[in-house]
């Protein structure tokens, strides 16, 4: 748990640990409510809540909360990546009537000082940040999904986010999952997305960005890709040298 606790208007964080914690069901609601598009995912914050999920090898998990004024407010869902020295930021959401208030801020700082934590767990000197796949607003089906686009893009870019100079299509879930039924997932279609870097204050300081490193670690230890994979190599296809 990073050391900062409390953050803007008296809210807190509470990290949802274990299958059987009773801060879980909580979570799920609360990720309904903020995503109800997203419902055929709980099995998955349920999975992060453990961890260390077998379905996700390469990653340590963590699912936190935010209160405020006694109500559950917000959820942030992210990843180390072990093999790696970043992360996978999955989901971060408030409900409508928190928003605006700097709590997105205080949890994407949170969320840097926790991958910086992780990262010294796991043999690294610090962590460069974390990646987010970010819709992007040239795919909107309505005029109101364009300007939900374009603004949760102004939330990323105000918290720092570099957008990758990468074609990136996100799979519609991490591959050969124990805790979700195929089946379930039948009527999902890989996306387009933005693909942008959050980075910690070592990432801003590091000269060299290895796009190569940061495409596969998403793709290759998170989603559990082959390296010859379609979304692999179209990602990497334009690139030539690795670093930006
Ligand atoms: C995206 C979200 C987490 C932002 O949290 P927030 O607490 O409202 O954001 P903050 O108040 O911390 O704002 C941080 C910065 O982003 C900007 N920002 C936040 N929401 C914005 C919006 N809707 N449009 C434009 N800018 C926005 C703020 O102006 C602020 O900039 P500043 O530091 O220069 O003042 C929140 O709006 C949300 O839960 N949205 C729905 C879920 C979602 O889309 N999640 C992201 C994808 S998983």
């Amino acid at each position: 748990m990073p050391l900062e606790k409390h953050g803007p208007n008296g809210a807190c964080l509470h990290e949802v640990i274990g299958a059987d914690s009773p801060l879980l069901d909580i979570a799920c609601e609360l990720f309904l409510k903020i995503f109800p598009e997203d419902h055929r995912y709980v099995p998955y914050i349920r999975a992060c809540a453990q961890q260390r999920h077998p379905s996700h090898p390469n990653t340590f998990d963590h699912v936190w909360l935010v209160k405020q004024n006694e109500e559950w407010v917000g959820l942030r869902v992210f990843s180390y990546i072990i093999t790696r020295d970043f992360g996978h930021g999955a989901y971060i959401g408030l409900t409508n009537k928190v928003r605006g208030q700097g709590l997105g801020k205080w949890l994407v700082k949170q969320t840097l000082e926790q991958l910086d934590l992780d990262a010294r767990q796991f043999g690294k000197s610090a962590s460069i940040g974390y990646l987010v796949e970010v819709e992007r607003s040239v795919d909107a089906k309505s005029e109101a999904d364009r300007l939900a686009d374009e603004r949760r893009l102004q939330f990323h870019r105000q918290c720092g986010g570099i957008i990758l100079p990468v074609p990136f299509m996100e799979p519609v879930m991490i591959e050969d999952v124990s805790y979700i039924d195929p089946a379930a997932l039948k009527d999902e279609s890989p996306r387009p997305m933005h693909l942008i870097l959050i980075p910690s204050s070592a990432g801003i300081k590091s000269a060299n960005l290895d796009i190569v490193d940061l495409v596969h670690g998403l793709y290759l230890d998170v989603y559990r890709l082959k390296e010859d994979h379609e979304f692999v190599r179209n990602a990497l296809s334009s690139f030539v040298g690795g670093h930006i």
